[in-house]
């Protein structure tokens, strides 16, 4: 269990507002016959692990593409990316981004929120209005350009 020792210096990043957090955005293809029963499955299980592993985020299902905004500790994000890398419920995962910058976390509050791809502009663009910093405020631009760009086209209507 050596990978989920913190770095000299981290303090494992769970629970501390301003410690480094490492932060990845992926999207991927829902497989064949995957639907919203199976994404409440895949959010109640994430609601149980990720406040136990210091993982707060976002996931967006829409139009069969899955869109999830991950932040917590780098090594325990590292072992849920490796889980969701051999989940046969999706498949073709795109990681867009990973940065570990200190900042305040994007949603404290969320184990791993549910959003639908109609409400992920207005969510985002909310949340961009009340961001306390500087790098909150570029974490959030970063996400609007992830949505804006065409490989995320599929999530919200035309
Ligand atoms: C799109 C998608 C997002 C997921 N997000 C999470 C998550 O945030 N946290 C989590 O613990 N599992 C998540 N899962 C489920 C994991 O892939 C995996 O099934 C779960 O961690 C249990 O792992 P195990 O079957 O190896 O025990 C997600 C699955 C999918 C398909």
């Amino acid at each position: 269990m050596n990978d989920f020792l913190p770095p000299p210096g981290d303090e494992s990043g769970a629970g501390h507002a301003y410690a480094a957090l490492y932060n990845v955005v992926y999207c991927s293809r829902a497989s064949a016959g995957v639907g919203e029963a199976d994404v409440q499955r895949i959010v109640a299980t994430a609601q149980r692990w990720n406040p136990e592993h210091g993982i707060t985020g976002m996931l967006v299902f829409g139009s069969g593409i899955f869109f999830q905004w991950l932040e917590g500790p780098r090594d325990n994000i590292r072992a849920l990316m490796g889980r969701l890398r051999a989940d046969a419920r999706h498949g073709d995962i795109v990681e867009l981004s990973e940065v570990e910058e200190v900042r305040e976390r994007l949603f404290p509050d969320w184990a791993m929120e549910l959003v639908t791809a109609d409400h992920i502009r207005e969510v985002l663009r909310d949340a961009r209005d009340n961001a306390s910093d500087a790098n909150h405020e570029r974490a959030l631009d970063r996400l609007l350009e992830h949505l804006d760009s065409g490989a995320l086209s599929g999530l919200t209507p035309a």
